[in-house]
């Protein structure tokens, strides 16, 4: 039985104020659930967020990070410190990066292997846009972007990793994938993994991210190859977080 881990992922948003307020209500209400929860905070705010959640089982992850170790890449930050503000998870290839910077297949698998080999646990994010799905390639653009990272990592580094499946017309719209929708892709992605490593595939988590609100999620988890969410808008929200956790359960 994999444990489900609902992940928030803040986005450009936040200041010290409102994460303050947003951290201690999500700390306060968090014990007694019982899934994993993690959220991923703009790369200023680590500090912050790494005192306030201290001693809390809410993890603590980034958004994005360098395939380089250490050097002249001015503007970049490394898996190294990263892990100086005890960061557990990293986000890697989400939508808006490989789609507003151009983040290629190759990058970020370089990218992936990067967190793996600081011992980060990285989220790759993978998905199709809305005309690759009304084209009838979903399964085809998921599996290329899977088989970029399987090929430069090895598939046992999925071992030490978590997938997010996000279809690209479902982020911030509000137009959820429907369960059925998800559980296809989700499915066909343990498949690929499994077919590789069986036993690896059955312990991998893959979350759902896409419009993920109080009033899908329950649906959402419930599905057998949904192993919980990666929220966006309504991470923002202590309420709403909170509901998604509960309806991870
Ligand atoms: P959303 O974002 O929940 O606001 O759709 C999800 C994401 O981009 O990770």
């Amino acid at each position: 039985m994999r444990r489900k881990l609902v992940a928030g992922n803040w986005k450009m948003h936040g200041s010290l104020k409102k994460n303050a307020a947003l951290l201690n209500s999500v700390r306060a209400l968090s014990p007694g659930l019982d899934c994993d929860i993690a959220v991923c905070v703009p790369y200023p705010y680590l500090a912050q967020a790494q005192a306030l959640l201290d001693g809390s089982k809410i993890a603590l992850g980034a958004q994005n990070l360098s395939e380089h170790e250490a050097g002249a890449f001015t503007g970049e930050v490394s898996a190294v410190m990263l892990g100086e503000f005890a960061c557990r998870y990293v986000l890697v290839g989400h939508s808006e990066r490989r789609s507003i910077y151009g983040e290629s297949d190759a990058l970020v698998a370089e990218k992936f292997v990067a967190a793996v080999n600081h011992g980060l646990v990285p989220i790759l994010c993978v998905g199709e846009k809305l005309d690759e799905r009304e084209g009838g390639c979903t399964e085809q653009v998921v599996a290329r972007q899977m088989s970029a990272v399987i090929e430069r990592a090895g598939v046992a580094a999925f071992a030490k990793a978590v997938v997010a499946y996000e279809p690209v017309w479902a982020i911030g719209t509000g137009m959820t994938a429907s369960p059925a929708q998800a559980q296809d892709v989700h499915c066909a992605i343990r498949a690929q993994v499994a077919a590789l490593d069986s036993g690896l595939a059955d312990g991998l988590r893959i979350l759902y991210g896409g419009s993920v609100k109080p009033q899908n999620a329950r649906e959402l988890f419930s599905q057998s190859d949904i192993d919980g969410g990666l929220i966006g808008g309504a991470a923002l929200v202590a309420d709403d977080f909170l509901a998604i956790c509960r309806a991870a359960i």
